[in-house]
């Protein structure tokens, strides 16, 4: 009889019914005991109930199995969360909006909103123009700074472009690379893509890598084939440990600034795919360690069940990140 998995047993996420574990007469909270996980239960009907697995290290698995509580057999869909190898990671992209003064406004709120947070990797990322103010008040925060572009170089003779060493300087740790606005409006290519993110791995910076395809891909039933050459392309030159601290951005470009966004089953498809390319990359191992975030129109409303997903891993929001009480929400409704 295939046995619950433990967080020594190496799985990889998306299991089905079909393939999962069966707990054999363990109730729900002797599972959680076994396995020293913290669980909520969210009250639904009997005889579906939802409950969340916290703190599990080391893997992460969404399975379905029949769980007998009080007497009856209730079907339970467990979402394991690999917390320490794929803690979330919500990242607000402000993208060309807040002023220096506005962005220090926006920061001081969501420093005092999400002083408590600490399930949740918590990403601003500002204009250069406020990097260095805000760069102050997060200092000492539970939140982590981005930027976001880099340059391909380091220092030298490159007009408007941002060297590696000044975001370092002010404490900046990721850096979103590739974005949908500026593969479109400045024709970045993948190759200049995985240059920028070679260099940012080159001096200690994470590069947020996002990859997406256009409504007429999608319509054209390519969604998989743009997304694998972006991926491929993008990341192409980097070592696997580079590749492994990497994150991703899942943002169709139909579903950015429109309210559109992909339904959870659409966007997990993607995610699940994106990992089995990783994995055809770099192997298992390193696969499903890779966070990858979903973007666009992520919202208070939509987060909990796009996060819920077995391979999405956080959000890159864009508009829902201008104002405190949008980012606060998609925080806390992912926790
Ligand atoms: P919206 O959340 O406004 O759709 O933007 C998503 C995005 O582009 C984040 O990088």
């Amino acid at each position: 009889m295939p046995r619950f998995p433990g967080p020594e047993t190496p799985i990889v996420s998306s299991r089905t019914a079909n393939e999962s574990c069966w707990p054999g007469a363990l109730t729900g909270r002797s599972v959680i005991r076994k396995h020293q996980c913290n669980v909520r239960a969210s009250r639904r009907s009997a005889p579906f109930r939802r409950c969340r697995l916290k703190s599990v290290k080391d893997w992460r698995v969404g399975c379905l199995f029949p769980l007998y509580a009080n007497g009856a057999v209730a079907n339970i869909q467990i979402l394991l969360r690999m917390d320490k190898e794929r803690k979330l990671i919500v990242a607000g992209n402000w993208k060309s909006n807040k002023t220096n003064s506005e962005a220090v406004a926006l920061v001081m709120d969501l420093i005092r909103e999400l002083a408590a947070v600490k399930e949740v990797d918590v990403v601003v990322c500002p204009a250069f123009t406020a990097l260095s103010d805000v760069s102050k008040l997060v200092l000492g925060s539970n939140i982590r700074l981005g930027a976001q572009n880099l340059s391909d170089s380091v220092y030298g003779a490159f007009t408007g472009e941002i060297a590696p060493g000044m975001l370092r300087e002010l404490s900046v740790r990721y850096v979103i690379l590739g974005h949908s606005e500026r593969r479109q409006f400045q024709k970045e290519s993948d190759a200049l893509v995985a240059k920028k993110a070679a260099n940012a791995h080159a001096n200690n910076l994470i590069p947020i890598v996002c990859v997406g395809e256009t409504l007429a891909e999608r319509e054209a039933n390519i969604t998989e084939m743009v997304v694998e050459t972006q991926l491929r392309g993008s990341l192409a030159g980097l070592t696997a440990e580079q590749v492994e601290s990497t994150v991703l951005a899942y943002e169709p470009v139909w579903a950015i600034g429109t309210g559109k966004t992909a339904s959870s089953a659409q966007a997990q498809e993607v995610h699940a795919f994106i990992r089995k390319v990783l994995v055809s990359m770099h192997g298992e191992a390193i696969a499903r360690r890779v966070r990858i975030q979903y973007g666009g129109s992520v919202k208070g409303s939509n987060a909990r069940e796009l996060l819920q997903q077995p391979d999405i891993d956080g959000a890159l929001v864009g508009g829902a990140s201008l104002e405190s009480k949008g980012f606060v929400d998609i925080i806390k409704n992912s926790i």
